[in-house]
């Protein structure tokens, strides 16, 4: 509909001016538009929350610690205070910065810690005690907040706190998710206590109440990180470690540090990129993809094209080896090229190995694909002066650990399950044993997540970033080649199909119905092994048009909103 009105508005107007070009592609959904500021997340709850901060006089930063807050309480799957990640925030001057508050690997921890008689054990890896990194959300967002921040941080964790103490409502989506945890919880009382009534899943419309998370949302609150990293928060959680084998104790809480550092910034069409530098691989990756892809011209050869699909895999493609190869903790591998990874003679090297015709091998093809769920949460937010934030958190696994510490109410995560199995462990069965990405106590997991900023002529352009593990560098690189290339507004470029290719295994994954059959069927004469698959990433974008904002949230995951004015 919407794109036939398009055309006769076109059909009219073509005639007395050069119309601004139409997106090649549109599902016909409008994005949230607002003048002033603007908070898109996967909860609309928590959007809110933040809008409602910056009308307060907050400012971007302050929005969007409360939102992260708020998506503690609503969007228990991956809103945290008991995990990490990364915000990249840019303010309306130009200055941007990377606030790193990925977990960090406790006291304790070693190389060969996943291995059971020698024999790597899965369980122990991913879904033990052990897999619990020391949390860093309320160090990373207490450190932007210092830095950033105009309103007092008790009014920014209070909405948190009311949502615990007070409850909300179950969405259908929340209940679908808890009652299809619920089975993994069983071994946790505290995770049954919290997310079910007494074993028995919530309904759609009841009401959720979290009063042990009320109560150290309040000690945020009131002692800001010292009310989590100290005193009785820590020592709940110390409890709970040491009652069960994991190494999360008041040292290692104590210890934790968030950390600032430079973002690693690109360019792509006359676009600055702003992105996330290690212990994520994302932005690395990110724009070595951009630059590769800089040297085609995409818009010509067009969007969902077998010729344009192609060369962007083939980006994919280099773009993971290098990340499999060089990315992690910078702090333990101060020889990472990050430098030569994100030039641009760099890419024109490797744009030479491209074949236009045929799909390269991946090589060794010891690495095995595994399921990337969307269980990390991205937000984005723009306050009046145009200063954003651009911001990805994770417990890794939907729920994390999900163990929710007695007494405290939060949940977990499982993050050190990123680490590389152990040494020399890379085998056919997916594992990779690879140095630079082994666990050593303070050391932080190599990481996807990708929250990014583009900016154009010196001035704000978009934020973007999304959940789904490796495929996140991919989806974040989908919405930038939307926008650019394609020029899709925000909803439309969240909306649109996706496929990923992560170097190995050596496939594309697609998402359903995403692409035409005729042009799956030419990617595989070209040598392209094709898998159509499930939904990919959940990305939240804003773009600013200069007369205004445009929120575009993603309806693959339910409940998502923008708010603003
Ligand atoms: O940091 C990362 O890249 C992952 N822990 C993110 C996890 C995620 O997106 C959810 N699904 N696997």
């Amino acid at each position: 509909m919407r794109i036939l009105r398009r055309v006769g508005v076109l059909a009219v107007i073509s005639f007395a001016v050069v119309a601004t070009p139409l997106p090649v592609h549109s599902t016909g959904a409008e994005p949230f538009r607002a003048k002033e500021r603007l908070v898109v997340s996967a909860n609309g709850i928590a959007s809110t929350v933040g809008s409602d901060v910056m009308a307060a006089g907050g400012t971007a930063i302050d929005a969007a610690v409360a939102t992260a807050f708020a998506l503690a309480v609503v969007h228990p799957t991956a809103g945290n205070i008991g995990g990490g990640g990364f915000i990249v925030y840019r303010e309306a001057n130009g200055r941007a910065v990377v606030y790193d508050f990925r977990e960090m690997a406790p006291p304790g921890a070693s190389p060969t810690m996943w291995l059971t008689d020698g024999t790597y054990d899965f369980a122990r890896h991913h879904n033990s005690y052990l897999s619990v990194g020391t949390p860093g959300t309320v160090a990373g967002l207490h450190m932007a907040w210092k830095a950033h921040g105009k309103l007092p941080w008790q009014r920014l964790v209070a909405p948190a706190v009311a949502l615990a103490r007070d409850g909300f409502t179950v969405s259908p989506g929340l209940a679908r998710s808890l009652k299809n945890i619920l089975p993994d919880m069983r071994p946790f009382p505290a995770s049954v206590a919290q997310f079910s009534k007494q074993g028995v899943p919530y309904e759609a419309g009841e009401t959720l109440r979290q009063p042990d998370l009320a109560k150290t949302l309040d000690r945020i609150a009131r002692l800001g990180p010292a009310g989590f990293y100290e005193g009785e928060t820590a020592q709940l959680v110390d409890r709970e470690m040491r009652a069960h084998g994991g190494l999360v104790t008041t040292e290692a809480l104590a210890a934790y540090r968030a950390v600032m550092r430079e973002p690693v910034t690109g360019s792509y069409r006359g676009y600055d990129i702003i992105s996330v530098s290690p212990p994520s691989g994302g932005g690395v990756a990110l724009i070595e993809m951009l630059n590769i892809l800089e040297g085609y011209d995409l818009a010509a050869t067009g969007y969902g094209s077998a010729k344009s699909l192609h060369v962007i895999v083939e980006a994919m493609r280099r773009g993971f080896a290098d990340r499999a190869q060089h990315s992690a903790d910078p702090d333990f591998n101060p020889q990472m090229p990050v430098a030569r990874l994100i030039s641009k003679p760099y890419a024109d090297e490797l744009r030479a190995t491209i074949n236009p015709a045929k799909a390269s091998v991946s090589s060794p093809s010891s690495f095995a694909w595994r399921y990337e769920s969307n269980e990390t949460t991205h937000l984005a937010v723009v306050d009046a002066q145009r200063n954003a934030v651009s911001m990805t958190y994770t417990l890794e696994y939907g729920y994390g650990s999900r163990i929710v510490v007695p007494g405290a109410g939060f949940l977990l995560n499982n993050e050190l399950g990123d680490f590389n199995a152990g040494p020399g462990l890379t085998n056919a069965d997916g594992l990779v044993g690879t140095g630079p990405n082994l666990a050593e106590p303070g050391k932080r997991p190599l990481s996807s997540m990708t929250p990014t900023i583009l900016v154009k002529d010196g001035k704000l352009f978009m934020v973007t970033g999304s959940p789904g593990g490796r495929t996140i560098i991919n989806t974040v690189l989908h919405t930038v080649l939307n926008v650019v290339d394609y020029r899709m507004g925000a909803q439309d470029a969240v909306d649109a199909g996706r496929f990923h290719h992560q170097w190995l295994p050596d496939r594309v994954t697609y998402e359903r119905n995403s692409l035409s059959p005729d042009t799956v069927a030419i990617l595989k004469g070209m040598g392209h092994t094709m898998q159509d698959a499930g939904s990919q990433g959940v990305a939240e974008v804003i773009i600013d048009r200069g007369d205004g904002l445009e929120g575009g949230v993603d309806r693959r995951q339910a409940d998502g909103g923008a708010a603003g004015r």
